[in-house]
């Protein structure tokens, strides 16, 4: 028997699915739930159960319930369950969705093979408080999968120097929208696009006014093929791109809201150890994103121009200094969040 271990849990996988490059993700997940004080969580789709194992005993969260669908899963997740002494954890062998269906859980983690959507509808009625979500289809999320995109999360998506983030957006676009339809609001706590991944934790408000309210942050976003241009839209119209006339084209619907609540974020980053540096470089980067849409590509401009990339500070500095809002993005090295329009960055790159 092969012994792994992460955190605080020695566990077996074998035979179920376990991918130790997801171990930031979880180490994320640890954090958010010491943070926010869980007291009840579901591991919807658990595998070997390493993710509610470590809830449970590193983030002292008192009711955890580990569920696979699999029974080899499920024998597993009992087994790991007995090897760390944590018999108040259930563990449950049902389809997520039927148990979502039939229980409601304060917090409800779905971490699936793809696509979260399939089991969108059945969480957001099951969640109470919190909602968290990974998604690992980024193809059809950031626009590479057009026709599996809009099959998926009935968006247009669209492939652009931002998709990291327009796939984000996405994903939380039909999240809003399946909680609306249970008279719930979700306010995004967190959200990041690791490697192959997109993750979300979404704080659950509920009441139809809430909900209305929620549905007013979706819209569009208005794209410019030509000069790289994007704006922000409420109405599914696309006009012609202010900058340089030509025609624009539409991704979404997709959530225009605030993405990241820099307290929340910080109070997660305070409970990650210094030794675990990627982690909490990742959450002070998230923390410090301005409530801003999407991002420009400064290389990519750059090229364009035919000039030499400064360095992402410098160029966030001298927007800032010309009274513009900026800053950099996690979702890539080379993106600059701001309210300046791509004229207006591109006389800023010149004057550097
Ligand atoms: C990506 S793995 C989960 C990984 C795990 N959360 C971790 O951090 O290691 C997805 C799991 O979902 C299970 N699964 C797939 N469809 C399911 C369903 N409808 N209901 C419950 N479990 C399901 C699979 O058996 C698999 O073990
Ligand atoms: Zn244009």
């Amino acid at each position: 028997m092969n012994l792994l271990q992460e955190g605080a849990i020695t566990f077996e996988a074998e035979g179920v699915f376990f991918n130790p490059r997801m171990s930031l993700n979880r180490d994320i997940g640890i954090a958010m739930a010491k943070s926010l004080g869980i007291r009840e969580y579901l591991d919807a789709l658990s595998a070997s159960g390493i993710r509610g194992l470590r809830v449970s005993l590193e983030a002292g969260v008192r009711t955890v319930i580990l569920n696979d669908v699999s029974q080899s899963a499920y024998q597993c997740i009992l087994r790991n369950i007995s090897r760390n002494d944590l018999s108040g954890c259930e563990a449950i062998c049902c389809n997520a969705n039927a148990l979502m269906h039939l229980r409601h859980f304060e917090t409800v983690d779905l971490d699936p093979f793809g696509s979260p959507s399939p089991f969108l509808p059945a969480a957001a009625r099951s969640a109470q408080s919190f909602l968290f979500i990974t998604a690992t289809d980024t193809a059809p999320l950031c626009g590479a999968h057009l026709k599996s995109g809009v099959r998926k999360y009935m968006a247009f998506p669209v492939k652009t120097d931002y998709h990291r983030e327009m796939g984000a957006r996405i994903l939380l676009g039909l999240a809003a929208r399946e909680l609306a339809r249970r008279d719930k609001a979700m306010v995004p706590l967190l959200t990041h696009a690791t490697d192959h991944y997109v993750r979300t934790y979404l704080r659950l408000e509920h009441g139809a006014k809430m909900a209305d309210r929620c549905l007013e942050k979706m819209g569009y976003i208005e794209h410019c093929i030509k000069c790289g241009c994007f704006k922000a839209a409420s109405d599914p119209r696309p006009e012609n791109c202010a900058a340089c006339g030509s025609p624009t084209i539409l991704a979404g619907p997709l959530w225009l809201g605030q993405i990241q609540d820099s307290q929340v974020i910080s109070r997660a980053a305070s409970q990650i150890s210094l030794q675990n540096k990627n982690s909490k470089k990742l959450l002070e980067v998230c923390g410090s994103e301005a409530d801003l849409p999407l991002y420009y590509d400064h290389h990519r401009i750059c090229r364009r121009l035919g000039i030499t990339p400064k360095k992402a500070d410098q160029v966030v500095d001298a927007l800032r200094e010309a009274g513009w809002r900026a800053s950099r993005t996690h979702f890539t090295g080379v993106g600059i969040k701001t309210d300046a329009d791509a004229r207006d960055v591109e006389e800023i790159l010149m004057l550097l």
